[in-house]
């Protein structure tokens, strides 16, 4: 079997992190969210990866290299435009051949292995194997419905949902999907879906196995969702303080400090990790925080929130929470007068002055 993951396309919900970065690159506790499925994958002893890859293709190469670290082979597949699921299953055809493929969409986050799916695709032999999981909010997600026990239809983000059931981001196919993708045209929103080609699977009375993730699951497409994420992963951070700490600070609970980090005068609440070579000075970083290399928190307090790398954070007015911060970003106070607020920010930001 074959991996296939999914890291073309746009990430017009993340703007505007994702004016400059992959949103596959994003991290969640410091980890570019393309390599927890990465390495959930390789887990299950799969070793021949294609990576689809879109106008980011040159960083997602940086970020994720050849595949020896995880001991596995990648390709990478360029993706001449995002016209969707199916058809960067159609563009990777050639990397496939005839052989079965997992694929994982690269921005999505599950908690549970895949080893048992596999093992369960390769013992039944079926057309597709489909993920599922309630969800609140179906208009958002394919959606599936089901009749005793087995996948009757699926649509693509419908307006009105016939369930709450939504496919997750993780598939399996054996080399019939691409007879289905062949009979496609594309969706209201222009996109070939890959929906339809498993509905294709369903009309033509092929057998679509379909399971209810285990543990939870997170497409991190919007911030929120990127910082619950951030939030699970973080529930499970392994201690370590490999930097500094200062005798005046105090670290409660758990929490990870990278090489050459410093902590000074501060009071870290896990969970929370800090990367290399940080700063936090007079500070409080508080739980589900997570803090990317090299940037420095001085007199002042962050909790629930993304801080990517090399930004500084100087005596904020008011403690930061929710809050996903860009690479390389100042956020301080000015001394000067007249007192007032100085704002230098990208297109599609956002800022929340508080009361
Ligand atoms: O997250 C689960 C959902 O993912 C499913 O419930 C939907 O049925 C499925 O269509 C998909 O919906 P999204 O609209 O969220 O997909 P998105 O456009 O975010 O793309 C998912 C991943 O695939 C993302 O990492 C970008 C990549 N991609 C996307 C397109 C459209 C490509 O590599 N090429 C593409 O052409």
């Amino acid at each position: 079997m074959k991996a296939l993951i999914l890291a073309g396309g746009t990430g017009s919900r993340l703007r505007p992190i994702t004016f400059s970065m992959a949103k596959q690159l994003v991290p969640v506790a410091n980890k570019p969210v393309i390599e927890y499925g990465i390495e959930s994958i390789a887990a299950a002893g799969i070793e021949d990866f294609g990576i689809i890859v879109g106008d980011t293709a040159a960083a997602v190469q940086a970020a994720v290299g050849d595949g020896s670290r995880w001991d596995i082979r990648i390709s990478y597949i360029p993706q001449p435009a995002p016209l969707g699921l199916a058809h960067a299953v159609q563009t990777a055809h050639p990397f496939l051949g005839e052989d079965d493929f997992i694929m994982y969409l690269g921005d999505n986050l599950i908690k549970s292995s895949v080893s048992g799916l596999v093992a369960e695709f390769e013992a039944h032999r079926p057309a597709a194997t489909i993920l599922l999981t309630p969800v609140p909010n179906p208009e958002s997600f394919g959606v599936a419905e089901m009749a005793d026990g087995r996948v009757t239809r699926l649509e693509e983000k419908p307006a009105h949902p016939r369930s709450n059931l939504a496919l997750v981001g993780v598939y399996l196919f054996d080399r019939r999907i691409h007879d289905s993708i062949a009979k496609l045209s594309p969706s209201a929103r222009g996109e070939y879906e890959i929906t339809d080609a498993i509905q294709g699977l369903i009309d033509a009375g092929l057998t679509v196995r379909s399971h209810i993730v285990e543990g939870w699951w997170k497409d991190t497409g919007t911030v929120e969702a990127m910082l619950e994420a951030n939030r699970l992963i973080l529930e499970d951070v392994e201690p370590l303080i490999e930097g500094d700490v200062d005798a005046e600070s105090r670290i409660e609970g758990r929490v990870k400090i990278g090489a050459g980090a410093r902590i000074e005068r501060s009071l870290i609440r896990g969970p929370a990790i800090i990367g290399p070579g940080c700063e936090v000075v007079d500070s409080f970083v508080g739980p589900f925080t997570a803090i990317d290399a090299r940037t420095h928190v001085r007199s002042s307090e962050i909790e629930y929130s993304i801080v990517l790398s090399d930004c500084e954070i100087d005596r904020a007015p008011a403690r930061i929470a929710g809050s996903l911060i860009g690479r390389d970003v100042r956020v301080g106070r000015s001394l000067g007068v007249p007192r007032a607020l100085r704002l230098v920010l990208g297109d599609s930001s956002s800022v929340n002055l508080g009361d």
